[in-house]
């Protein structure tokens, strides 16, 4: 019998992240931070009318969506690039800026795919902790730790899972304590904390914002993302993505969700009244909880986190257990009132 073929010792050294997707279908969703209603029918309607077999048979061009959802942003066209989710976007920001070896900060806990493509790039990660006491951005702490050496740093904001967020003064002293490192900001839930870095594009050129589908637009099946930078930095990373890596009905469904702003603007308005509803009931309830500036809110049921997940499960609600990272914690995404109201029936019985 040969050897089996060894791995490069980076993928070898990787614990393996399977994140729990399995059997998610006719049950409440509370666990991933999607649009828990859906896209926007218009969405639906234009795929509709634009899917022909001809349409399917070409390779996917870029050039509409860019130039449409450049506009929708407030970018150039040079200044964006669509990727497959974000997930594709730190991929190729860490395939283009980090080497072998090199240093790239994050923050923990945070989201995983930072880590995870890092690690593929055999990077050599440090990693800060969000403040233990109120799960805030540690801006002192990562102000101080920012070398000369550090290739990148990846901020999620706001971060997911705890859902608290950096102000955007914060982000400019990041930048301006790291000229040369790649300083990538994660913008998945921009939407619902109406706090954005795009605007400081123009006067950094080591800055990195990225933005998704995949939450409030209800399109995470799609995997479509964008990445904005300068248009040199935009350039890099064209060079560092495989050409076709958005399929073409996710750059097609794209440019009619951002056309269908009032969709957008009323489930937000919704789930920030969700939240609201949520945080009230929780503190009823006696379970504390953190403030998010997301759509999802981390509670504290301490000992009996996975029970208490476990049993919503049984009834058909799905939630998030975080307590490998955050002792007794459980992540809640928020949709609708109704949605949060079928949650709270449930944890009236339970707690
Ligand atoms: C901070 C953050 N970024 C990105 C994503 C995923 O984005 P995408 O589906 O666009 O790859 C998530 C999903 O949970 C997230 O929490």
């Amino acid at each position: 019998m040969a050897e089996p073929l060894r791995p490069r010792s980076a993928v070898l050294d990787m614990a393996p992240y399977s994140p729990p997707t399995a059997g998610r279908a006719g049950k409440l969703r509370l666990d991933f931070n999607e649009n828990t209603i859906g896209c926007s029918p218009r969405v639906i309607e234009f795929l509709r009318q634009q899917l022909s077999s001809g349409g399917l048979s070409i390779y996917p061009e870029y050039g509409e969506a860019r130039q449409e959802l450049s506009a929708f942003f407030g970018v150039q066209p040079k200044e964006l690039l669509l990727t497959n989710g974000t997930d594709e976007a730190i991929q190729v920001v860490i395939n283009t800026y980090v080497d072998d070896g090199d240093e790239v900060l994050l923050l923990k806990p945070s989201y995983a795919m930072y880590r995870f493509y890092a690690e593929v790039a055999a990077a050599r990660i440090r990693e800060l902790a969000y403040r233990p006491e109120n799960l805030e951005f540690p801006l002192e702490e990562l102000l101080a730790a920012i070398r000369p050496e550090t290739r990148a740093v990846i901020v999620a904001n706001p971060n997911n899972p705890t859902g608290t967020a950096v102000s955007l003064d914060g982000i400019e002293q990041i930048l301006q304590q790291a000229p040369a490192t790649a300083v990538m900001i994660d913008e998945a839930y921009y939407e619902f904390s109406g706090i954005t870095a795009l605007g400081l594009l123009p006067r950094y050129p080591n800055l990195f914002v990225s933005r998704t589908f995949s939450k409030v637009y209800g399109m995470a099946a799609m995997r479509l993302g964008c990445v904005f930078s300068r248009a040199d930095n935009i350039a890099c990373l064209h060079k560092a993505q495989s050409p076709y890596s958005v399929n073409a009905l996710a750059a097609l469904a794209a440019r009619e969700a951002v056309r269908d702003r009032d969709y957008i603007a009323r489930y937000v308005e919704e789930a920030l009244a969700a939240r609201d509803l949520l945080y009230g009931e929780l503190e009823r309830l006696g379970i504390p909880h953190y403030p998010s500036a997301a759509n999802f809110v981390l509670a504290r049921f301490g000992q009996r986190a996975i029970e208490v997940r476990d049993r919503l499960r049984e009834a058909g609600v799905l939630v998030r257990d975080r307590s490998y990272e955050l002792p007794g914690c459980v992540r809640i995404t928020v949709g609708s009132r109704e949605q949060v109201r079928r949650l709270v029936t449930l944890l009236e019985e339970i707690w």
